[in-house]
């Protein structure tokens, strides 16, 4: 009997398909590039923002899209991939859950003959020609960027700085990456201290939680590093039940610089948002068309990215997209 997990996978899969699937010859019905995508969930504000992006590119690019939602879970990211296989699609995108565990799926698709595209997260397969290009973020570089600000703001200052940290998906390149990056650079000062870390999923409900535990069980914290946005602003919200001021009691760093986290920092809560671009849509789709087309491209596709101050943050605001 196939797992429960796996035949959500498929579903999804096989309900938001909709017309157009590959014929016999290779193309669609109508002539379109078909991409199969399975992304990861819809864990933050972040993740919405890539969807959206996505979703809009991929008509605008003329290229139909077959998108399945994974909810957080690496077995229907398979089961979809697996589904996208079937359906012979042309091309197929994912934004990995994890990195690890996927060298047998993507050995089926490379034997079907189907290019894979790397979009937002690693794989930490050995074997760089299971696909045939990563598009996104340098997440280690985010990291550090997020230590060095800690490091300048802490200059001068004597006596140990306390710094907890809420985690993304464990497992995830943004966690492992963001982590490694600020751990590098706040070696620089070894009055700064990590005292607390822990996953929150990268959602908002799980930072708060855990931010929760954080200030019960520590009595001193003068800096919060959170993986994302949205971690960091349900941690606000505990900061402030627990009647301390976020951005001055406890500082707070996070990445993306999504609406709502630039929001919050233009009004003075957090101090420092490392960028995180979700906008990966557009050239995702050229990609497509290239590998599909057999041309060669980068095996690695950075995204531009900056990092926002308080006053930065309100200069940016008003022409935001996500
Ligand atoms: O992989 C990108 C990360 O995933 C974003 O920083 C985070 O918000 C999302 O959930």
């Amino acid at each position: 009997m196939m797992a429960a997990a796996a035949m959500t996978g498929l579903l999804a899969v096989s309900a938001l398909a909709g017309c157009g699937d590959k014929d016999a010859a290779g193309g669609s019905d109508d002539g379109k590039l078909v991409m199969g995508f399975s992304q990861v969930g819809a864990e933050s504000g972040w993740r919405t923002a890539n969807t959206n992006d996505i979703k809009a590119a991929a008509p605008a690019a003329g290229i139909e899209l077959k998108f399945s939602d994974a909810q957080g879970k690496q077995e229907n990211q398979i089961s979809a991939i697996r589904g996208f296989i079937t359906q012979k699609v042309d091309v197929i995108a994912f934004s990995p859950v994890v990195t690890s565990g996927w060298d047998a799926v993507l050995k089926e698709a490379k034997d079907a003959d189907i290019p894979v595209i790397l979009t937002d997260r690693a794989v930490d397969s050995q074997d760089t020609s299971l696909y045939k290009t990563f598009l996104g973020s340098d997440f280690v570089k985010e990291g550090k960027e997020a230590g060095d600000w800690l490091v300048k703001d802490s200059a001068g200052k004597t006596g140990p700085i306390n710094v907890v940290e809420l985690q993304g998906t464990t497992g995830a390149a943004p966690a492992i990456d963001r982590q490694k990056g600020f751990a590098d650079a706040i070696a620089a000062n070894p009055n700064i201290k990590i005292v607390k870390s822990q996953t929150g999923d990268f959602k908002r409900a799980d930072g708060k939680t855990v931010m929760e535990q954080f200030l019960q069980s520590t009595p001193k914290i003068d800096v919060l590093y959170a993986h994302n946005d949205d971690m960091g602003l349900g941690a606000i919200e505990a900061i402030e039940a627990a009647g301390k001021v976020p951005g001055k009691d406890i500082k707070i760093i996070t990445v993306d610089a999504v609406k709502d986290g630039m929001t919050a920092l233009a009004a003075g809560k957090i101090n420092y948002i490392v960028e995180c671009s979700p906008l990966l849509g557009t050239q995702l789709m050229e990609l497509a068309k290239k590998v599909h087309a057999g041309e060669s491209v980068e095996q690695r596709i950075l995204t531009q990215e900056t990092t926002f101050t308080q006053e930065q943050a309100k200069a940016a605001l008003p022409d935001r997209k996500y």
